[in-house]
C-alpha cells in the first residue's frame, strides 16, 4: 500500500552535553503537504533539521524518508534522495553571481566538487546547468538579478536565491529554516505566494517558523515544540487555541 507520508520522524532524541535539545520527537510530513515546525527560540527546531539533513546524529529514534532509512545516509547523498534545505542564516557566496549561487544546488547531482558546477563543466553540462538555472529564476521571478552578486540584491531576493539553490535539484521534500525571518510585508507576501506555487508542483514542504501568524496562513498542519518537546500538533486553528501553546508563547 502506498504510504501517505514522505517523512516519518519517530522518537528522535538528541542531547548536547547535559542539554536535551530534542526529547522524543515524533511526527510525519505527508506527501504534498506544507507542514510547519514552530516554537520559541531554542526549542530544537534547527537541531531537528540538522538531524534530518544528516549533519547531526541523533542519540535515539528513527527517520523514514520515501520508504528508506534516512539515518543510514550521509549529508552529501541527500540531494540525490530528493531532499534540499535552506539555512536560518543565509549562506550565499558573495564571490559568485546569483546565477552561480543557484547552480551550486546542482553540484551533488552532476559533480562532487561544489565549485566544479561553476568552473569545471563541459559544454553539454554547462548548457544543462544554464537552462535549469534560467528555469528556476523564471519560476521565482528573479531573472533580473542573475548576474548580480548577493551583496547587490535586496534581502528578500537573497532568501529567494537560497530557495532557488534548493529548488534547482528538483527535490521531493524541501526544508526551509525560517524563510520569513527579517522580511518586510511585501517580501513576506511574495514568499507566501512562492511557497504555494512550490507546493502546487507536488513538493512536500517542512518549514521552520517563529511567527505563528505566518504559519497559520500557509500550512496544512503545525507541530509546536518547546524546550525540545513536542507540545502540540494539528490544524493551525486548533494549535493556535491550544493552552500549552499559548503558555509557551506568552512565556517568551
Ligand atoms: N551544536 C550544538 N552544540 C551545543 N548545543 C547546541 C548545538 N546546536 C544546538 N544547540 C542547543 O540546542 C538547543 C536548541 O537549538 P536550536 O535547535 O538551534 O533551536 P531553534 O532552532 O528552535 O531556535 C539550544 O539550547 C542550542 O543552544
Ligand atoms: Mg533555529
Amino acid at each position: 500500500m502506498e504510504k501517505k507520508y514522505i517523512l516519518k520522524i519517530k522518537n528522535i532524541t538528541k542531547s548536547f552535553g547535559g542539554l536535551k535539545a530534542l526529547d522524543n520527537i515524533s511526527f510525519n510530513v505527508n506527501k504534498k503537504q506544507i507542514k510547519a515546525l514552530v516554537g520559541p527560540n531554542g526549542a530544537g527546531k534547527t537541531t531537528l533539521f540538522n538531524i534530518i539533513t544528516r549533519l547531526y546524529q541523533p542519540d535515539r529514534g528513527s527517520i523514514e524518508y520515501d520508504q528508506k532509512n534516512l539515518l543510514s545516509y550521509m549529508p552529501h547523498q541527500l540531494i540525490r534522495l530528493g531532499i534540499a534545505r535552506t539555512f536560518q542564516n543565509i549562506q550565499l557566496i558573495d564571490a559568485l553571481t546569483v546565477k552561480e549561487n543557484i547552480a551550486l544546488g546542482l553540484h551533488a547531482k552532476i559533480k562532487s566538487n561544489p565549485l566544479s558546477v561553476v568552473f569545471g563543466l563541459n559544454r553539454k553540462e554547462e548548457k544543462e546547468v544554464f537552462e535549469k538555472t534560467e528555469r528556476v529564476a523564471h519560476f521565482l521571478k528573479i531573472e533580473s538579478f542573475l548576474n548580480k552578486h548577493p551583496e547587490q540584491v535586496p534581502f528578500g531576493i537573497k532568501r529567494l536565491v537560497e530557495i532557488g539553490r534548493a529548488l534547482i535539484s528538483q527535490p521531493k521534500l524541501l526544508l526551509l529554516d525560517e524563510p520569513a525571518a527579517g522580511l518586510n510585508e511585501n517580501e513576506t507576501e511574495r514568499l507566501l505566494n512562492t511557497l504555494f506555487r512550490i507546493w502546487e508542483r507536488g513538493i512536500s514542504i517542512l518549514l521552520i517558523e517563529h511567527d505563528m501568524e505566518f504559519v497559520a496562513n500557509c500550512s496544512h498542519s503545525i507541530v509546536v515544540m518547546d524546550s525540545g518537546k513536542k507540545i502540540a500538533e494539528g490544524l493551525p486553528s486548533d494549535v493556535m487555541n491550544d493552552y500549552n501553546v499559548i503558555k509557551a508563547y506568552m512565556g517568551e
